[in-house]
């Protein structure tokens, strides 16, 4: 591990705006954080948190919770938010799978997948975050017509995703499969993520699509 990934590592434990997965009463803790009960909007797979960062100005009476698995990833996005003091915006260091069932009671307005990794072989689909299994739990942490948002650059699994939201009843509001060629563009689409802008510097279409469960 190179010295900077492990000096974030070992920094961003130590915010204040920072929460270990494992943690027992995360949500607790997390509420104590924000001082709040306002909605919640989930980044699921945040990385630098790009989402949670530009919501959290923007909607300042919302909360904003970004998750992510690699801690030195959710550094960027929880340093900035200290740096903006936005009180309403935290981070989970850690797998969604390990935090999801804490949000069954307390349910989530709106959950937001950015460019998650493809997992391309076919015996991996089940851990593509747009999964039937992880539509799944969405269902159940959501408030009834709350709305989920999903972004790629990669066809194959924005095709993977329409299917299975259709199999689950999905009803989409709002679908996009350029996001970038100059239309105006809702809140969702004009936010971009570090990955994002990446792919749009290497010339690649950008798929979105917003829909709720019937
Ligand atoms: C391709 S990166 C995209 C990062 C960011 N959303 C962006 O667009 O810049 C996918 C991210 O999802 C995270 N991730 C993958 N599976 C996850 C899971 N089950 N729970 C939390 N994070 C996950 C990875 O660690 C990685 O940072």
């Amino acid at each position: 591990m190179g010295r900077k990934k492990a000096y974030k590592k070992k920094e961003v434990v130590k915010f204040p705006n920072v929460f270990s997965a494992d943690k027992e009463n995360l949500l607790n803790d997390i509420y104590k954080y924000f001082g709040s009960r306002n909605g919640i909007t989930l980044e699921i797979g945040c990385g630098d948190g790009d989402y949670t960062i530009a919501l959290a100005q923007r909607f300042p009476d919302r909360n904003f919770i970004g998750v992510d698995i690699k801690s030195d990833r959710i550094y960027q996005g929880s340093s900035t938010a200290l740096e903006k003091e936005l009180s309403n915006a935290a981070f989970v260091t850690g797998r969604f799978q390990l935090i999801f069932e804490q949000f069954k009671e307390k349910k989530v307005d709106e959950i937001i997948i950015p460019f998650p990794d493809p997992h391309v072989r076919r015996k991996s689909a089940p851990r593509r975050l747009i999964s039937n299994e992880f539509l799944e739990v969405y269902k159940t942490i959501l408030v009834p017509g709350g709305t989920v948002h999903f972004k790629t650059d990669n066809d194959d699994l924005f095709e993977f995703g329409i299917e299975n939201l259709e199999k689950q009843n999905g009803e989409i509001f709002h679908i996009n499969r350029d996001v970038h060629a100059g239309k105006e563009k809702t809140v969702m689409e004009e936010i971009t993520t570090r990955y994002e802008r990446h792919y749009v510097q290497e010339g690649r279409t950008i798929n979105y699509v917003c829909f709720r469960f019937a």
